[in-house]
């Protein structure tokens, strides 16, 4: 996968147009996305439904990007295999949805996918430790998961300055994806704590262009 950015934008097409969902990931490629994100929710581990493989697959045919799919499922090894099948690059599951996080993590490698854990708020990073060097990326959870257009929950910050920490001992080329409530004035705070991945939906899908909320999260950055 050819990393050009230091900091990855991904896009959650969750608050994308669905209409012309091929336009918009389109738009997002040419306005400077280096991923994009995809969430999967199953109506029990989080309170919402979203769309499954059938999606992925439509999505990888208009997009060289990296898919970056993010399961909010319960039972996610059963559905793993076909995710891949269908172009996913990156497949993070929940450390508090599934039973074996080694096994799910060891299934998605094994299948030739990088294997993600991420966190809700109120799981601290500790819980980590042991799963860190078999993953390639951790997907901190800045609001709780389950719908676009929430609110940044400020502590954020520190947690993610505790996981990379921890990561320069157990696993040093972690990658620290935060996900929820990232807008221009948030993202500064989470990328000087550490996080190189950030998913923005809303912010991105509010404007016309896509590419217009993406340049703007990237001046965020810069300050
Ligand atoms: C929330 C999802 C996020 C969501 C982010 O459960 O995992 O990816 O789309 O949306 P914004 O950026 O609007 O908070
Ligand atoms: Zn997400």
């Amino acid at each position: 996968m050819v990393v050009t950015n230091s900091v990855l934008i991904a896009p959650s097409l969750l608050s994308a147009d669905f209409s012309r969902l091929g336009e918009q990931i389109k738009a997002c490629e040419t306005g400077g996305a280096d991923w994009i994100h995809c969430d999967i929710m199953d109506g029990h581990f989080v309170p919402n439904l979203t769309f499954g493989q059938f999606i992925v697959a439509a999505a990888k045919k208009v997009t060289n990007l990296p898919l970056d799919v993010h399961l909010m499922i319960e039972h996610a090894d059963q559905y793993i295999p076909e995710f891949i099948k269908a172009g996913a690059d990156v497949v993070t599951v929940h450390q508090e949805a599934v039973y074996h996080l080694h096994r799910s993590v060891s299934l998605i490698r094994s299948l030739g996918a990088r294997p993600g854990v991420s966190v809700n708020p109120g799981t601290p990073v500790s819980s980590l430790e042991e799963i860190l060097p078999f993953v390639d990326l951790v997907l901190i959870m800045s609001v709780n998961p389950g719908f676009g257009g929430q609110q940044f929950i400020h502590t954020i910050p520190q947690k993610i300055q505790k996981l990379r920490q921890m990561a320069d001992k157990l696993n040093p080329g972690l990658l620290i994806e935060v996900d929820g409530g990232i807008t221009p004035e948030t993202i500064g705070s989470v990328t000087n704590a550490g996080a190189n991945v950030l998913v923005a939906g809303s912010a991105v899908f509010k404007y016309e262009n896509p590419g217009e909320g993406i340049s703007l999260l990237r001046k965020g950055i810069s300050g």
